[in-house]
């Protein structure tokens, strides 16, 4: 080879080398909540110790946060050709919005103000490799190139903590606002008193701190769990003034603000015991030992405005965000009804129910709040006898109340059972650790959209947006509160920072994967169900199969039908598994030989219904709509203990008629169900199920079957058909009318409401 050819050789090479630093990049970054608009790049910028971060003063939160992650070397070695900086540029439409720029030699972050600035470094962050998490300092990252522009869709981002029912330390309360900070989230609403525990320092009222603080025993195991037992072992403690200002201090330097939850008039129990004057009777009382709604609640006098403003007087020198969270939630009416004050308030102040008595006490409060330039934020029962003229409202037992505080012109931000309470389960497998009841996975939060398509765009202008609740009734322990908080939290903050059109779900899914190794950097105890099975029983024209799916990618699905556990050598799923008999499905996940997750198992019971017609004459409820009327015959019976699965459905005070109609008729020799009966969640078994079965020469047989049930939180219907011996019957279809129990009475959980009817899978043999 001649020089002449050696040269040219040369310079191809190095044409290459140059244009392989700016080859076009094609892997979106892997971020969460996903940004609203991503442009990747060319060629990588390569962050070191030399690596030079510039701010203005005005940015010093986000400036300081990134120094701080990245730890450059600061000394005059530092390159202006790497450079990470930070521009405000007022011009951006949005306050909270930030552009990233990513380029070869330069970083640049704009953004209108610090708060902004601060989410382009989170979103920075997620695209350096986790070792920076633990604090230690990694050399030679290469960051490819790409433009990020992003602004939340909603300005309310939240999530919530009750530390009545269990306390956390300081430093874990810290912990957990960093995460919120990480996710973009900007509020943090801390419910600090409950009928179990009063959980803030109040200078006015030494015996907050020494009786309301501490409860003398607890509640063992499930509230549904009968008879209730208990740990009697005092439990209790409070956060300091100190402790609370260092707190808020904190939170304000991730750009968080802390909304602080005083209750009232209800879930008062705690400040009662310590104040007995503060109740209708005046009659001492304990912190309540076990959870639920309780009947002694504030009495409207006097004196107990005078405290509670005393004590918002003290709330507000800690807290100085505009909102104040003032409770407002299960506040039974019985105390008010048999007291000698508050009948005589009504009559003087033309109140004409109770209800208007709660509008009255939460409206003084309002009163009093907004005279000190705060405004209230209460949970949705303050729609009831009427909304304070200025409240924000909290909608947590449906989206219709979110619906009806917009159409009445108020702010509202969603946090309905059904989307956002964390302390719901989250897979239905048997193992998962106790938790209060409900069904609540993964992708349902993700679904979760805060504007109603009922909303008029107007009215969904008064969605501030939304917030995920922890309620720590069965969370005592740091590691449960973040195996309930995670991954649901970052599904939430997707729903509230993502565009709808940019959201993806199986995205999200991908992007999880990716994340779990940060939460593992940082010592988050997540839950993992990314390699669980989902199972369902599909039906083509009576053709009847089921389907096996995973959420992840790039994995094997293996299964027996013996009831056996499979391992890497069982049957690899490829296509729905024909049912045409009962069968036991047993499946897994695994990478090559490597058994992902845990073992998955269905039974198909293979009865005469399955795979016939049903009609039910009312709606479940949206909460607990199961896999529809079809689940009801679907040969799956629902979990023993999640009553909000695909099996069961849920009806909140309606009578239902359900109709299975068979086409040809066929014998029938017995009907079995079972009914949900767990009080503590205002579901009770119905009183009487009555059957309409129509013949197949046209005629009708009837007849009922009274249901008593004592304690039992499942309650097995069995009936048997029995018509006289003569009779060759045959029946068409047959009506299982189940009225709905009806109020609940006085003294249990939801007294005065309608009862809710739980129904499982309706087995005709
Ligand atoms: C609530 O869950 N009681 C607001
Ligand atoms: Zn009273």
């Amino acid at each position: 080879m001649n020089v002449k050819r050696i040269l040219v050789l040369c310079l191809f090479i190095s044409f290459l080398f140059s244009c392989s630093s700016e080859v076009q990049n094609t892997d979106p970054p892997k971020i969460i909540p996903a940004p609203n608009n991503i442009v990747l790049g060319k060629g990588k910028f390569l962050l070191n110790s030399n690596t030079k971060v510039t701010y203005p003063d005005e940015f010093k939160i986000s400036g300081e946060f990134l120094v701080d992650f990245i730890k450059p070397k600061d000394n005059e070695n530092q390159e202006k050709n790497n450079t990470i900086g930070f521009i405000k540029d007022p011009t951006l439409e949005h306050n909270e919005g930030y552009s990233l720029d990513i380029q070869p030699k330069r970083i640049t972050i704009k953004a209108k103000t610090d708060q902004g600035a601060f989410y382009a470094v989170q979103s920075l962050r997620q695209l350096l490799p986790v070792e920076f998490e633990t604090k230690s300092t990694v050399d030679d990252v290469f960051i490819p190139c790409v433009t990020i522009e992003d602004a939340p869709r909603f300005q309310y981002r939240g999530m919530h903590l009750d530390v009545s029912r269990h306390m956390f330390p300081v430093e874990f309360i810290k912990k957990y606002i960093d995460a919120l900070a990480m996710l973009k989230l900007n509020t943090f609403h801390w419910h600090l008193t409950d009928d179990q525990g009063w959980r803030i320092e109040i200078k006015a009222f030494p015996k907050l701190q020494e009786v309301a603080a501490f409860r003398k025993e607890t509640l063992i195991g499930h509230y549904s769990d009968q008879p209730h037992q208990f740990d009697h072992t005092v439990y209790g403690g409070f956060y300091t003034q100190e402790e609370i200002k260092d707190i808020v201090n904190y939170a304000s330097k991730r750009h968080i603000t802390i909304i602080p939850e005083i209750e009232m008039p209800g879930h008062a129990q705690a400040a009662i015991a310590a104040y007995p004057e503060l109740g209708c009777t005046g009659k001492a009382i304990d912190v309540a030992t076990k959870w639920g709604v309780f009947e002694d609640i504030y009495c409207p006098k006097e004196n107990t405005f005078t405290f509670l403003e005393t004590v918002l007087d003290e709330v507000m020198t800690l807290f100085p965000g505009q909102y104040i969270h003032i409770g407002g939630d299960e506040a039974p009416k019985v105390r008010w009804k048999n007291c000698k004050h508050c009948q005589d308030l009504m009559a003087n102040e033309n109140l004409k129910d109770e209800n208007e008595l709660q509008s009255y006490f939460i409206s003084r409060i309002e009163n009093y709040l907004n005279s000190k330039g705060r405004q209230i934020i209460g949970w949705d029962e303050i729609l009831e006898g009427g909304l304070a003229p200025n409240a924000t409202v909290m909608s947590w037992r449906s989206t219709t109340s979110a619906i009806e505080a917009a159409k009445q012109k108020h702010d509202v931000i969603l946090t309905p059972t059904s989307h956002c309470y964390f302390d719901y389960y989250q897979s239905t497998n048997p193992t998962e650790p106790i938790a209060i009841g409900g069904f609540l996975p993964l992708e349902k939060v993700y679904g979760f959209d805060p504007v109603s398509e009922e909303m008029s765009k107007e009215e969904s202008k008064y969605v501030l947006g939304a917030q995920g609740n922890l309620w720590t009734e069965y969370i005592s322990t740091e590691k449960q509160l973040e195996y309930m908080a995670f991954p649901r939290m970052l599904a939430l903050s997707e729903v509230i920072w993502t565009q709808p059109n940019h959201k993806d779900y199986n995205d999200f899914v991908l992007r999880l994967e990716h994340f779990n190794k940060r939460l593992d950097a940082l010592n988050i105890n997540y839950a993992n169900h990314l390699y669980d099975i989902e199972g369902d029983l599909v039906s083509n024209n009576g053709q009847l199969s089921y389907t096996l799916k995973t959420l992840t990618s790039g994995k094997q699905i293996r299964y027996t039908l013996d009831g056996s556990i499979p391992n890497f050598r069982s049957t690899v799923y490829k296509t729905p598994i024909p049912i045409d008999s009962s069968i036991t499905i047993t499946a897994a996940v695994f990478d090559s030989e490597t058994q992902l997750g845990k073992v998955f198992s269905e039974t198909i019971n293979y009865h005469k219904a399955v795979g016939k017609t049903i009609q039910i004459n009312e709606t479940p409820n949206e909460a607990y709509s199961g896999s529809g009327a079809s689940g009801l015959i679907n040969g799956i019976s629902g979990s023993d203990k999640r009553y909000g699965d695909k099996e069961w459905l849920g009806f909140w005070g309606k009578d239902i008629e359900i109709q299975i109609d068979f086409g040809d008729a066929i014998e029938v020799e017995s009907i079995k169900t079972r009914f949900h009966n767990g009080h503590g969640q205002w579901i009770y078994t119905p009183r009487e199920v009555a059957f309409d079965f129509t013949l197949d020469d046209g005629s009708h047989v009837t007849d009922v079957i009274h249901l008593n049930p004592d304690n039992e939180i499942l309650v097995d219907l069995n009936y048997e058909f029995k018509t006289p011996k003569s009779l060759e019957v045959k029946v068409k279809s047959v009506t299982l009318k189940i009225p709905n129990y009806g109020m609940i009475p006085e003294g249990k959980q939801g007294a005065g409401h309608k009862a809710w009817t739980f129904i499982d899978e309706i087995i005709i043999n």
